[in-house]
C-alpha cells in the first residue's frame, strides 16, 4: 500500500506529555503493526536532544517492552528522527518542511517528493497559537499529500478565548484537518455506547423519558494534584474533566439515532442535542475542595491549599456535582447528573441510567428500580440491575444483575489504551472520535456563565476530606434535582471470587 509515507511530527517532543503518552502509544502501534507500512516519526522541541537515547532511557519505563520485542524496539528506534528548532521562527518551520521532504525520499513509496503529514501539538497553550501559524504557512504538505493536526486540550477557558482560538485554527486549517483529542473519546466503554444503543432494539425503545427516570455520570479518582496543582488552580475540575469528559459521554448517551455511522452524521446529532441544553445555574451545583486527612498515609494527609503549586486561599473546586437539563422531546423532565472529584475513596468512571419504578406495582413497593450501569474503568462491565424471584420456597422479588463484564467474557482480550485509538483514527482520516469545532462552542456555552460566575463571586468550596465519597450536599442534590435513587439494598457479587 506503499504510494505515500507518513510523518509523524511530535511538537514538543521532549515534554511530560510525549514522554508518558504520544511515543508509548506510537511504539504500541508500530509493534502491532497498525500503522502504513511506510511510517515515520520525527520529533521537534526546542532543546537538542537525541531521540535514541531519549526513547530508550526516557521513555522505555511508559512503554511495556517485553523482552522478545527488543528487535522490534530497535526497528522502531531506527523510524525515529529529531528536530530542534524554534516556536516562533519562520526559519525553524521551514527547516522543519525541509526535514519531512528529506524522510519521504527514505519511504521507498511511489511518491517520494513528500509525505503525508501529522503534527501531534503537544504544547503548553502559550506558544499554540504561533505554532499552528508557523506550521501553516511553511509546513503543511503538498497536495495531494494531506496535513492532520492533532490538538490537546486545553481548547481555551471558556466560549470566547475558545471561539478565538477555533477562529484563528480555522483561518490556518480546514474542518478536515484538524483533531481536538478527547480521550474520553477513545475509551472502549465510551465507543460501545452507540453500539449498545443502536444496535440494541430493547433499548432503542425504552431510551426516553417515557421509561428512564435519570442519567448519572461520574468520574472519581483517588489522588489529588500530584504536583500539577499550577495547571490545575488555573482550570479546576469542572474544565478538567466536565466540560469535556463527561460531556462527552452525555451527548452519546442522550443524542438521537445519527442517519449513519459517519463521523459528521454522529456529530451533527451530538451537537443537536448539546443545543437543547440550557446553560448551568449556581443553583443546579455543588462545588467541594479536599482538605488533607490527619489519619490518612503519605498524599492523604495534603489538602489541595497545602499543595505548594497551589495558591493560598484558592477557591478553585476539586469536586464537583451538577444537575443538567435536556429540552427536547425525547429527554424533558429527565436529569443528567455529571459528578466529579479527585482526592475521592476510588477510581472509578461510570454511567448509571435509571429507570422508572413499575407502575401498577403489585409487590408493595418492594422492588427496586432498574437500572443499566455502564462502567468505563476500571474493569469494562455492562450490567442490569433487575428484580427476580429469590430462589426457593418464596414468591419474593430481589434484587440481581445481568452481568456483562469483560474480564470474564472477554478474557485475554487485548483492549487499547485510548490514545492508541485515536491516533490510528487519525491515520485513518477517521474523525468520529474528534470534537468538532461547533460541538466544542456548544459545550463551552453550557458551562460558561457557571464558571465566570464562580471566578467573580469566588464562592468557598465545601470541604471533604481526602478518600471520601466527597460533599455530602451532592448526594442531597442527586436526590432532590437528579430524581436520584441511592438504594442500599444492592450487594455486587464478583462471581470470579465465587
Ligand atoms: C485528564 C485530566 O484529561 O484526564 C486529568 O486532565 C485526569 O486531571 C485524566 O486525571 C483522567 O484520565 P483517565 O484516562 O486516567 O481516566
Amino acid at each position: 500500500d506503499c504510494r505515500s509515507t507518513h510523518v509523524f511530527v511530535v511538537m514538543g517532543a521532549s515534554g511530560d506529555l510525549a514522554k508518558k503518552k504520544i511515543y508509548p502509544t506510537l511504539w504500541w502501534l508500530y509493534r502491532d503493526n497498525l500503522l502504513p507500512s511506510s511510517t515515520f516519526f520525527l520529533g521537534y522541541a526546542r532543546s537538542s536532544i537525541e531521540i535514541k537515547d531519549f526513547l530508550n532511557q526516557k521513555c522505555r519505563q511508559y512503554m511495556k517492552i517485553k523482552p522478545d520485542e527488543e528487535q522490534r524496539f530497535q526497528e522502531f528506534l531506527e523510524k525515529n528522527f529529531y528536530l530542534t528548532g524554534s516556536y516562533d521562527k519562520s526559519e525553524s518551520f521551514v527547516q522543519l518542511d525541509l526535514k519531512i521532504v528529506e524522510i519521504a525520499k527514505l519511504g521507498k513509496c511511489e511518491n517520494v517528493e513528500d509525505a503525508n503529514r501529522i503534527f501531534y501539538l503537544a504544547l503548553p497553550p502559550s506558544v499554540y497559537t504561533s505554532v499552528t501559524k508557523l506550521l501553516s504557512q511553511n509546513s503543511k504538505a503538498r497536495k495531494p499529500h494531506f496535513t492532520r493536526v492533532i490538538v490537546e486540550k486545553p481548547f481555551g477557558k471558556d466560549l470566547k478565548s475558545s471561539n478565538e482560538l477555533s477562529a484563528h485554527l480555522s483561518t490556518l486549517f480546514t474542518e478536515e484537518e484538524i483533531y481536538r483529542i478527547d480521550h474520553y473519546l477513545g475509551k472502549e466503554m465510551v465507543q460501545n455506547l452507540i453500539v449498545l444503543r443502536f444496535a440494541n432494539q430493547i433499548f432503542k425503545r425504552i431510551w426516553n423519558r417515557d421509561s428512564i427516570e435519570c442519567v448519572m455520570i461520574t468520574f472519581k479518582e483517588p489522588f489529588g494534584t500530584q504536583g500539577r496543582g499550577g495547571y490545575f488552580d488555573e482550570f479546576g475540575i469542572i474544565r478538567d474533566v466536565m466540560q469535556n469528559h463527561l460531556l462527552q459521554i452525555l451527548s452519546l448517551i442522550a443524542m438521537d439515532s445519527p442517519v449513519s455511522k459517519n463521523a459528521e452524521e454522529i456529530r451533527n446529532e451530538k451537537v443537536k442535542v448539546l443545543r437543547t441544553i440550557p446553560e448551568l445555574k449556581m443553583s443546579d451545583v455543588i462545588i467541594g475542595q479536599y482538605v488533607g486527612n490527619p489519619n490518612g498515609q503519605g498524599d492523604e494527609k495534603m489538602g489541595y491549599l497545602d499543595d505548594p503549586t497551589v495558591p493560598a486561599g484558592s477557591t478553585t473546586p476539586t469536586f464537583c456535582c451538577a444537575v443538567l437539563k435536556i429540552k427536547n422531546e425525547r429527554w424533558d423532565g429527565v436529569p443528567f447528573i455529571l459528578k466529579s472529584g479527585k482526592a475521592l475513596n476510588e477510581r472509578k468512571a461510570e454511567i448509571r441510567i435509571q429507570f422508572k419504578e413499575v407502575p401498577g406495582d403489585i409487590f408493595d413497593n418492594t422492588c427496586a428500580r432498574n437500572e443499566l450501569v455502564i462502567r468505563v474503568q476500571p474493569d469494562e462491565a455492562v450490567y442490569m440491575k433487575i428484580s427476580t424471584k429469590k430462589p426457593g420456597m418464596n414468591f419474593d422479588p430481589v434484587e440481581t444483575e445481568l452481568d456483562l463484564t469483560y474480564k470474564h467474557r472477554y478474557e485475554g482480550e487485548y483492549m487499547p489504551d485510548a490514545y492508541e485509538r485515536l491516533i490510528l483514527d487519525v491515520f485513518l482520516g477517521s474523525q468520529i472520535n474528534f470534537v468538532r469545532t461547533d460541538e466544542l462552542a456548544e459545550a463551552w456555552r453550557i458551562f460558561t456563565p457557571l464558571l465566570h460566575q464562580l471566578e467573580q463571586q469566588k464562592p468557598k468550596p465545601i470541604p471533604y476530606v481526602y478518600g471520601s465519597r466527597g460533599v455530602p450536599d451532592a448526594d442531597e442534590l442527586c436526590t432532590r434535582v437528579g430524581k436520584y435513587n441511592y438504594s442500599n439494598t444492592y450487594v455486587w457479587k464478583d462471581s470470579s471470587k465465587s
